[in-house]
């Protein structure tokens, strides 16, 4: 987004009253957010799955024919985010949260770079990386342990396979319920960085229309979800969200 655009900066302020006068923000992220921080996006030209039949890695069927090849592609992930900061449209985002008092952040990322980044309010559509769970009894972790000692990891209480906490295609999503519960109770939704192709999160976006929220829409690109945007701010989220952060700043400081 080119500072210059007369366009685009209209559309900034216009983005930017709109989230002074929000009420209740509800942030929707995707894969988009990280992209700026080296997390590759799933279906972009570089996208992650290209190398990685999806049903291999990321499905209930991948995982009983091949735990280990999953163990060894979700290794790989939580290696790289080792050496992975937030950026700076992570941080803008836990600003909003401590600026806006009914805040909340749904995220379809398993990287933790919202938390890491300082949000709180999180709701991680789709699992975390750092997370592990029983395929057979009910015990879940937090383990931030890598490599990993053995793959696939023993549970601790009953040594059956541990699995990664993500939600895999086909699978039901813990969360959305919680999520469904936030995007409808909000006036504003900030939908940034996803390509809306995935449900039942995308579908988050449709319930908060339904009850009235305005779309505001963070991408560089079109998405399927960017017809239904009242506003679309084209550009990286990486620069978008400190600039809106910062005109909000100056509108604060006028008493606005
Ligand atoms: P996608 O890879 O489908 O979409 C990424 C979006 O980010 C695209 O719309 C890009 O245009 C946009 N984008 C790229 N760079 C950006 C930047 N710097 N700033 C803002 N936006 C940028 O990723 P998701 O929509 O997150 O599910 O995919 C949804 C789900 O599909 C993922 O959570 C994952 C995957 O299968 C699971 O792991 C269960």
């Amino acid at each position: 987004m080119a500072a210059s655009d007369p366009r685009q900066n209209l559309d900034l302020v216009r983005a930017v009253e709109r989230i002074a006068a929000a009420r209740r923000v509800a942030a929707f992220t995707g894969a988009g957010v990280s992209a700026e921080s080296g997390v590759p996006t799933f279906r972009g030209g570089e996208g992650l799955w290209e190398n990685h039949p999806l049903e291999e890695v990321a499905s209930i069927q991948g995982w009983r024919r091949d735990p280990l090849r999953v163990w060894r592609f979700y290794e790989g992930r939580r290696g790289d985010l080792r050496r992975i900061r937030p950026n700076a449209g992570h941080y803008a985002l836990a600003e909003l949260e401590r600026r806006i008092p009914e805040f909340s952040l749904i995220t379809q990322n398993v990287d933790g770079l919202h938390i890491l980044a300082g949000s709180q309010r999180v709701t991680p559509l789709h699992g975390d990386l750092w997370r592990v769970r029983c395929v057979r009894c009910n015990y879940a972790a937090e383990d931030r342990t890598h490599p990993l000692p053995e793959l696939p990891p023993a549970c601790p209480v009953c040594a059956a396979h541990l699995r990664p906490d993500i939600v895999w295609f086909g699978e039901a999503v813990p969360l959305y319920a919680e999520a469904e519960r936030l995007a409808s109770g909000a006036d504003l939704l900030l939908v940034i960085g996803t390509s809306g192709h995935v449900y039942p999160a995308a579908g988050l976006v449709q319930a908060g229309l339904e009850a009235g929220a305005f779309m505001l829409e963070i991408n560089p690109e079109q998405t399927a979800l960017s017809r239904y945007a009242h506003l679309h701010l084209r550009g990286p989220s990486g620069e978008i969200l400190p600039r809106l952060l910062e005109q909000l700043e100056s509108l604060e400081g006028q008493g606005r």
